[in-house]
């Protein structure tokens, strides 16, 4: 099993956006059984609260389930449950860095989502928190894991 986990500030989102978009992605290449989803936040603030109004909507539109997604805080258990730790920006990669002791970081693959795409229109995942553009947001998002999904296959030979 590969155990993929992205990760952005709330948890409420953009990573819980990359989660459905990615599984989404694993069903359709009928890899359920090879690669497990999840998401978590930098931040404990919206524990157990399902993703934001903007991601639900954007999700809806394009079918793509979410039901049972709950947000919960980054930890230190994840460093070992997890293959590949999935930051939207580099602010998230700098609080993995000061909140995690290093050595438990050994053997992860900590990389932004947006460098498995080859000459980025953006370096992170802007927030639409923030923003309110929840398109944009997911344009990235789904091409980003498109090639995620793509190196990881490849990578795993899971096509094999
Ligand atoms: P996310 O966005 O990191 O993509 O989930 C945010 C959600 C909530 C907050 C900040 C960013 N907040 O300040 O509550």
């Amino acid at each position: 099993m590969v155990n993929v986990l992205f990760v952005c500030l709330g948890n409420i989102c953009r990573s819980p956006m990359a989660e459905a978009v990615f599984r989404h992605l694993v069903e359709k290449e009928n890899l359920t059984d090879k690669i497990h989803v999840d998401s978590a936040g930098t931040a404990s603030w919206h524990e157990g609260k399902p993703p934001y109004e903007g991601t639900r909507k954007k999700l809806t539109e394009l079918n793509i389930t979410y039901g049972g997604m709950t947000a919960r805080q980054l930890k230190e258990e994840d460093f070992t449950t997890f293959d590949y730790i999935i930051p939207m920006d580099d602010q998230n990669v700098k609080d993995i860095e000061s909140s995690f002791a290093t050595d438990s970081k050994d053997g992860v693959v900590i990389r932004k989502l947006m460098n498995f795409v080859p000459n980025p229109q953006e370096m992170n995942v802007p927030d639409p928190y923030y923003t309110g553009d929840f398109d944009y947001t997911y344009e990235l998002v789904e091409e980003a894991s498109t090639r995620l999904l793509k190196y990881i296959i490849n990578k795993h030979n899971l096509k094999g």
